[in-house]
């Protein structure tokens, strides 16, 4: 891919240039303009070192280049103030075709993460409530962050910072007590729970003395009370086994559940050790760090009433992460509306002097703006995340029976698609933007969708049946018409867009790259005709065809959906 064509360059040219080879790999970057090459290299910095014109200088170096040129390169040419480098349509196409066809499901893979750690807290529900539509983006465009370091070569740390402690546990618990028998919690636990919950806050509406027996069942719980303890945990059971149950069908996976409760002896010592750097300061009978330097408001780290706060969580997260689990990097995928929260958490680290705060990363989402009327809500205006999985099924289903009856595993592509419509429609967004959704572009099979993609994989997997026996893993000729060298121009991209898609944290670097892909492989299906061609003009395009096949299927993979085997 591009990486080797730079180092080809680097390494040949870095002698004759008596540059650093890593100096000049930096420098080579991907044409805009398909007519300019495969790399080109600006000159501008060099030009004013050495006083000359830039194109000037560029001429200079694309003649001394084309002199003596490393295996493969075709031409060098000067365009203004940039060196473009073109390779032969063989060269290309005999290594993507060994990258792609030759990788076991590991196209464009690096090393530049190995030995590194990467712990990220994603699809963090809160305990009782069922998640929400907010949950989907916290899970989907975190476990595609998940999905590209492994890409990159790191080790990964999914961590769920379930918010399983405060005071709703005791008005749960209060709650449980009270009216737990009317409900059936033995076949509908998570149901039940979610109505005891609702149910105690209708009705502490009518009378707020409820609101001070939810405290004190609290209090209990924070005790060690071991009845409350015990119903504690049953909730937390119930709850994760629910969650489970989306998380498996969304490919989401966490490898340590760490809840706000696992923090609860380390908040203390967090305090201590404020105190102790004198951070904390007394306000209105509450402790804060004051961040005024920082044009902040200060950061609560405990209540009047003795309670410790979401901030001091963290605090003692952070530390966690950062001094037990010993991560590189440590993100958290987490709303926009979060925004401040941890710019105060990160802003207190700095100040007790951790360096490695650096390494910690708010990976912001905006919000869901709904227009569509068939998003059901079941109460008040919460969006729930299984509502609005099992309408996208629904609706892909009767896709299916009106335009492909017939199709066999109706269901499981029903399944495939649906999902994989809402997870790109969401994940083609900037993720800081807001997300306006819309059950017909999200589901629009000819329009930037995740059907769309899918589509066209469905469609190379359908040529290749059709071809009727192995598609060669090499080249028979050489493909040079302009779609087909612009198709193997984008293929050639693949590995730099992993890269990036993860350097950046923005899962929708990939997701608009797949588009693209999609876009020219139809360009090419157009207009170059693949069965019926002279043999070897036919089995060269069908090994195009698979090696398209193979970069959607792994793409669409790291973004979480799956290509199905027809549609
Ligand atoms: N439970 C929170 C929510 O549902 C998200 C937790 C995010 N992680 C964190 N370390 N604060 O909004």
């Amino acid at each position: 891919m591009l990486q080797k064509l730079r180092d080809i360059l680097s390494s040949h040219y870095a002698p004759m240039l008596q540059k650093d080879p890593a100096v000049l790999n930096k420098l080579l970057e991907s044409p805009k303009q398909s007519g300019h090459g495969h790399l080109a290299m600006p000159v501008f910095a060099w030009a004013k070192e050495m006083r000359k014109a830039p194109p000037v200088l560029a001429q200079e170096f694309a003649t001394r280049f084309s002199a003596d040129k490393p295996q493969g390169l075709e031409s060098v040419t000067a365009v203004s103030g940039f060196v473009n480098f073109t390779f032969s349509d063989r060269f290309i196409q005999d290594m993507l075709s060994a990258d792609i066809l030759g990788s076991r499901g590991q196209v464009g893979f690096s090393k530049v993460g190995a030995g590194r750690k990467m712990v990220i807290d994603f699809s963090s529900p809160n305990v009782a409530k069922p998640m929400h539509i907010g949950h989907l983006r916290a899970s989907v465009i975190g476990q595609a962050i998940v999905n590209l370091a492994k890409t990159q070569g790191y080790q990964v740390i999914g961590l769920n910072h379930l918010g399983d402690w405060g005071v709703q546990f005791g008005k749960l618990a209060w709650a449980y007590m009270k009216w737990g028998s009317e409900y059936d919690f033995s076949s509908k636990p998570f149901e039940s729970l979610y109505n005891i919950y609702v149910r105690f806050h209708d009705e502490a509406e009518k009378n707020p003395e409820l609101e001070a027996e939810g405290s004190k069942v609290f209090k209990r719980l924070e005790d060690g009370d071991p009845q409350i303890r015990e119903l504690w945990q049953k909730f937390v059971d119930i709850s994760l086994a629910d969650y489970q149950r989306i998380w498996t069908q969304l490919g989401i996976k966490h490898e340590l559940v760490r809840g706000e409760s696992f923090y609860n002896d380390r908040m203390r010592p967090v305090e201590k050790m404020l105190e102790e750097k004198g951070l904390l300061e007394e306000s209105d009978g509450a402790m804060v760090v004051r961040l005024d330097d920082e044009n902040m408001p200060p950061c609560l780290i405990r209540k009047s009433d003795g309670a410790s706060l979401y901030a001091t969580r963290d605090l003692a997260s952070a530390l966690y992460r950062m001094q037990e689990l010993h991560a590189d990097l440590n993100l958290y995928v987490v709303g926009v509306d979060q925004t401040l929260h941890f710019r105060q958490v990160f802003a207190v680290l700095k100040k007790m002097g951790y360096p490695w705060v650096e390494k910690c990363h708010h990976i912001a989402f905006g919000m869901y703006r709904f227009k569509d009327a068939r998003i059901s809500t079941r109460k008040g205006n919460a969006i729930f995340l299984e509502d609005v999985l099992a309408q996208a099924v629904e609706l892909v289903r009767e896709v299916i029976k009106k335009k492909n009856p017939d199709l066999p595993n109706a269901e499981q592509v029903a399944r495939q698609v649906g999902f994989g419509a809402v997870i790109f429609n969401d994940l083609v967004n900037d993720r800081v933007k807001n997300v306006d959704f819309d059950w017909d572009r999200a589901l629009d099979f000819e329009g930037d969708s995740g059907p769309y993609v899918q589509y066209c994989g469905v469609r190379c997997l359908s040529l290749m049946r059709k071809f009727g026996k192995p598609v060669p893993t090499k080249f028979a000729t050489d493909l040079n018409t302009p779609e087909e060298r612009e198709l193997f121009r984008i293929l050639l991209a693949y590995q730099d867009t992993l890269r990036n898609s993860f350097d950046n944290f923005k899962p929708h670097m990939l997701a608009g790259y797949l588009l693209d892909v999609c876009h020219r492989y139809g360009a090419f299906y157009t207009r170059c005709r693949i069965l019926g061609e002279p043999s070897e003009v036919e089995s060269s395009r069908m090994t195009l065809v698979q090696m398209v096949h193979a970069v959607l299927q792994e793409g669409l993979g790291i973004l979480g959906i799956e290509l199905p085997e027809a549609m």
